[in-house]
């Protein structure tokens, strides 16, 4: 199998090379940022984006910052925590971002000498950390396949999404690299075609062929029979298994129980979120209705509008399986303590 998958940041020391996803597959763009309010730009036009990949940005851009402030001015960590909160403001579902500035915080708050080497060391260590636990959980995932002939996954959860590898798209890539003989089936995810301009591409240039679909031919996929398990990633998941993710997952899962077809969430802990009891208070996205409307449509007198909600939350009651680097949960909604039961 080949490696030649771009990766989606890359940290040089001194600035953070941002792959910008809007412009793939045709082009293979970097952006450089040295400063916090440019990641965080980034983050929010989604030049970059995946939950996993989006806290690893934010984990860099809190670096920049401290590079940028620290030999400055003596008020330097105020100027930090302006730039934290720049960060916190630039996406609102991926509890990952959240999570990621907590633990650059927490450095910051204990860090008193070479506070810029051990701030820049903590983003090394969330970006190598999320890696490893995307390699554990495509092993956990694809234990879960054998026997299985076909999956589907949504939106774009592979290297691009994270600092490497993937979560679903991880699972995907282990299983094929057992040797498992499976159709992928990968859905367009509208608006953004996250699925269509990226994770078909990055399946294509691992040497795994995959299968294109418009989001709207999954139920009639799932009535085939070809699919046996749904694959998804997760921007939030609750402390009882309710589970944030692109739009359409909602769906997809309702389809999946419909048609006796499994349905696999696979993100790591950093998902989720342990203050949370379960999904109804996650805040959900909602982006500007131009991006789905036609340019015609899109003027001030315009009588058609959009309504553009980004994710969707998908009861844990529809999911057969949660898979994360601490291990597995089946059958969520029925192990009311398996989830919490991850949590060190
Ligand atoms: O809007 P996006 O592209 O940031 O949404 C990404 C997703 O919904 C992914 O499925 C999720 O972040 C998991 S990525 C490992």
């Amino acid at each position: 199998m080949t490696n030649l998958i771009a990766q989606a940041l890359i940290w040089t020391g001194t600035s953070l090379n941002v792959l910008d996803q809007r412009q793939l597959p045709e082009t293979t763009h970097y952006d450089t940022y040295t400063d916090a309010a440019g990641v965080a730009q980034a983050i929010k036009s989604m030049r970059v984006r995946g939950a996993p990949a989006i806290g690893i940005a934010a984990a860099y851009g809190v670096a920049l910052s401290v590079k940028q402030h620290y030999s400055q001015s003596e008020n330097w960590r105020n100027a930090v925590s302006v730039d934290i909160e720049t960060l916190a403001q630039s996406r609102p579902t991926a509890v990952n971002l959240f999570w990621a500035l907590d633990k650059m915080k927490a450095v910051l708050a204990q860090t008193h000498e070479n506070v810029v080497d051990a701030i820049t060391d903590c983003a090394l260590t969330i970006h190598a950390d999320d890696l490893a636990a995307n390699q554990k959980m495509g092993d956990l995932g694809a234990a879960l396949l054998v026997g299985t002939k076909g999956v589907m996954t949504h939106c774009n959860t592979g290297s691009l999404a994270t600092g490497g590898y993937g979560t679903a798209l991880g699972v995907i890539r282990s299983a094929v690299a057992q040797n498992q003989d499976l159709n992928v089936f990968a859905g367009e995810t509208r608006p953004w075609l996250q699925g269509a301009r990226l994770t078909v591409w990055e399946l294509a240039q691992d040497g795994i062929s995959s299968m294109l679909i418009a989001d709207s031919a999954a139920a009639w996929l799932m009535k085939s029979g070809v699919i046996d398990w749904i694959i998804v990633g997760a921007d939030r998941i609750a402390a009882n298994g309710d589970t944030a993710n692109k739009i359409g997952t909602y769906s997809l899962a309702t389809l999946a129980k419909q048609h006796g077809v499994k349905f696999m969430v696979v993100a790591p802990i950093s998902t989720v979120d342990w203050m949370l009891e379960n999904g109804e208070n996650i805040e959900i996205e909602c982006r500007e209705p131009r991006e789905l409307l036609p340019t015609c449509y899109d003027t001030p007198d315009s009588l058609v509008s959009a309504w553009n909600p980004v994710f969707d939350v998908t009861p844990a009651a529809l999911i057969s399986a949660i898979v994360t680097e601490k291990g597995v949960v089946l059958n969520p909604s029925e192990h009311a303590d398996g989830i919490r039961s991850l949590q060190s």
